[in-house]
């Protein structure tokens, strides 16, 4: 059976088997679903790359189910990565430290260093630890789309990318909605490469100083590409009074009898209705809740073939950040 139920403790276990056997398995966490691994399995991983049609050089993020998992592939963690991993940890923060010489190479993207996350999803943390007992020390898992496009964050998501024969492990929707913070731990201090649900603010606070600066030592991730996220249809992000501007342009237009492009909006202020608008979703009020339907929400607009997705850019504050990052990227594509 492809689809497994994370409730269900056998198909639990039928998952840890397949990993432990060299199979994928995409899998539920708090943040997206990922498409996983055995991460010291070379084979396993390249099936990864070539299912996702990623190139080879981009690395993956290596999931455990402990701390003593995550010091097997990155031995020399620092002081400031155990601090923050004990304080967050399970839970939606990537560390990416110095790599074992010889271990995960490929999972890493032949980089010497190494992204490492134990999720907080309970389907996600039992599938590491039966499969830690077979033997499979991390799962390799980046999220469970192909190259470029948005990530999943329900089980059927999965299998629209991937089609039925892939096992799935269900665990439900996502409840963050966005993948990992992740921070490069490789410098002192660290440097955030992709904000998340932890944002910096909270991760100083925690840390006892400031981030680093992202400079040229900073390693290539393609989760900081500029099109990534991308649905297929274009996306327009633009602040609401030029996205009321647009919308009366195409009610002049319409009403003129000229052809007008067809869009669908996300904001989060309400539009008057028009014809050319043939959906409008409302962003909620809270960035949380913003980030946990975002990409399922871009699916859906997606889906309605219309010529151009138009979102309003969310708030400017710092718990926005993660969800404003996706959509710059989505609106570059
Ligand atoms: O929430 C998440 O992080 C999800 C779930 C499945 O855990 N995973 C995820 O993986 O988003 P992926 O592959 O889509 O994004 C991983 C990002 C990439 O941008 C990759 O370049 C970066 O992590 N990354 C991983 N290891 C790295 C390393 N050693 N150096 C630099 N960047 C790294
Ligand atoms: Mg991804």
């Amino acid at each position: 059976m492809p689809l497994l139920s994370g409730s269900n403790p056998a198909d639990v276990q039928t998952g840890a088997q397949r990993l432990a056997a060299g199979e994928l398995v995409a899998f539920a966490t708090e943040t997206v679903y990922g498409l996983g691994a055995n991460a010291l399995d070379d084979a396993a991983v390249a099936a990864i790359y070539a299912a996702k049609g990623r190139p080879a050089g981009h690395p993956l993020i290596v999931h455990v189910a402990s701390l003593e998992a995550a010091l097997h592939f990155s031995p020399a963690l620092g002081a400031s990565a155990r601090k923050l991993l004990s304080a967050c940890w399970p839970g939606p923060l990537t560390v990416i430290g110095p790599r074992a010489v010889g271990v995960g190479v490929t999972a890493a993207g032949g980089q010497d260093s190494i992204g490492l996350r134990m999720p907080a999803h309970p389907v996600a943390l039992a599938l590491l630890r039966q499969a830690a007992a077979l033997g499979v020390k991390g799962v390799a898992a980046p999220s469970a789309n192909r190259f470029g496009r948005v990530s999943p964050t329900t089980a059927a998501h999965v299998q629209q990318e991937f089609g039925s024969s892939l096992t799935v492990l269900d665990g439900g929707a996502c409840t963050v909605g966005i993948e990992s913070t992740i921070l490069d731990c490789t410098c002192d201090p660290p440097v955030l490469l992709r904000p998340g649900q932890l944002g910096s603010a909270a991760l100083e606070q925690l840390l006892g100083h400031s981030l680093g600066q992202r400079g040229l030592h900073t390693p290539r991730a393609p989760g900081s590409l500029k099109s990534h996220y991308a649905p297929r249809t274009p996306v327009r992000l633009m602040q609401a009074a030029d996205l009321a501007a647009a919308l009366a342009g195409l009610a002049g237009l319409e009403q003129s009898g000229q052809v007008v492009e067809r869009v669908a909006v996300y904001s989060r202020h309400a539009f008057t209705a028009q014809e050319a608008v043939l959906a409008w979703r409302q962003m909620p009020e809270s960035a949380a809740d913003a980030a946990r339907e975002l990409f399922s929400v871009l699916r859906d607009l997606d889906d309605l073939a219309v010529d151009t997705i138009w979102v309003e850019q969310p708030p400017a504050s710092a718990d926005w950040d993660g969800v404003r990052d996706r959509l710059q990227r989505a609106a570059t594509a």
